[in-house]
């Protein structure tokens, strides 16, 4: 808890300003969690379209190429006011390199006898890119341009893995200082004059620690999706530990895709998923956390983005995520 509160006073710390509205201090970041499929692109649209009527500066991020968040929000290149900012993985590695590669280049052949192609290897190994999002969310965050961000995550397993790996790397990177610090008297005669590669280690990770800050700062709003299936409530629950271990208490549930009552009485199909509809409402009251209901709506994916922020905004949903006085 000491850590989580000296992480939150770290990051309010290095934020610029405020530039929010009514009442809110510095960039909102509402991230949109979830199994594949359930709905978070849905709901994080709904919920930028509903943010944007009292907050003039919205960024949608996404890295998700199907549906696009720019297909699900915008007519014409309009997008309601609201940015949309798409990274497919490609674009995701290039600013990875353009960031971190000279830096990483710098500390690594420190050490080792290497060359520049160490980057490119080092770029295209697993989980560096969703590592770079949550820089790339704390970077949008700290530039202050932003009132508010909606973080439509990727599907669930490799969201909660880029949440481990920040942690591990603000391990490990303890582990590399002080294995540097070991070995560098003999270091220091090899490279006479370069920069000493702990600033830089130590850089990384403070920067880790900061993007962990922010995640677990009240500015950071998580809201999780499920719908009515066995499995998006094993997800969910695994979410929801995953979350709570790095000091992320969910504002919000969406208990999206609800089919409550049957409306064709004696359609076994239906009645199927009324029950299941009913199993996944019990299994996630026993969650305890603050639930909006969101039933299947039928439709175009585009015409249940615009149906689905009504029924948020009939939900109450900006003043249950505390974005109202
Ligand atoms: N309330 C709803 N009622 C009916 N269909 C819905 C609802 N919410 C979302 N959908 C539909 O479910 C499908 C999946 O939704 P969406 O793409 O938002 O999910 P996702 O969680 O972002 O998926 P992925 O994990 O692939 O990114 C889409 O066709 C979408 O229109
Ligand atoms: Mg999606």
């Amino acid at each position: 808890m000491v850590a989580i509160e000296h992480q939150t006073t770290l990051y309010r710390e290095r934020l610029r300003p405020p530039g929010g509205r009514r009442g809110t201090t510095g960039t909102i970041l509402l991230s949109v969690w979830g199994k594949g499929g359930v709905g978070k692109s849905t709901i994080a649209a709904a919920l930028a379209s509903l943010v944007r009527q009292s907050y003039q500066r919205v960024v949608l991020v996404s890295t998700d190429p199907t549906p696009s968040a720019r297909q699900l929000l915008c007519k014409d290149n309009e997008c309601g006011g609201i940015e949309v900012r798409e990274l497919c993985e490609n674009e995701v590695k290039r600013l990875w390199v353009k960031r971190f590669g000279d830096e990483v280049y710098e500390v690594i052949s420190s050490f080792l006898p290497v060359e520049r192609w160490i980057i490119d290897y080092v770029a295209g190994a697993p989980g560096i890119s969703d590592q770079f999002m949550l820089y790339y969310i704390y970077e949008l965050a700290r530039s202050n341009n932003y009132d508010a961000i909606v973080w439509d995550t990727v599907a669930a397993g490799a969201s909660l893995r880029l949440l481990r790996l920040e942690k591990e790397f603000y391990t490990h990177m303890g582990d590399a200082a002080r294995l540097y610090l070991r070995v560098r008297s003999a270091l220091e005669k090899l490279r006479r004059g370069k920069r000493d590669p702990l600033e830089l280690i130590n850089s990384w990770r403070e920067l880790a620690e900061n993007i962990l800050s922010m995640l677990s700062s009240s500015s950071h709003r998580a809201v999780i999706v499920s719908e009515p299936s066995r499995l998006s409530l094993a997800v969910t629950k695994s979410i929801l530990g995953e979350l709570r271990l790095h000091g992320i208490e969910p504002r919000l549930l969406v208990a999206n895709k609800l089919v409550e009552e049957n409306p064709c009485p004696g359609c076994s199909l239906v009645e199927d998923v009324v029950r299941e509809t009913q199993e996944h409402l019990l299994g996630i009251e026993e969650l305890g956390l603050s639930a909006v209901h969101v039933p299947y709506v039928p439709g175009e994916p585009r015409e249940r983005v615009e149906k689905v922020a009504r029924i948020l905004e009939k939900e109450g949903v900006l003043r249950r995520l505390g974005l109202l006085p």
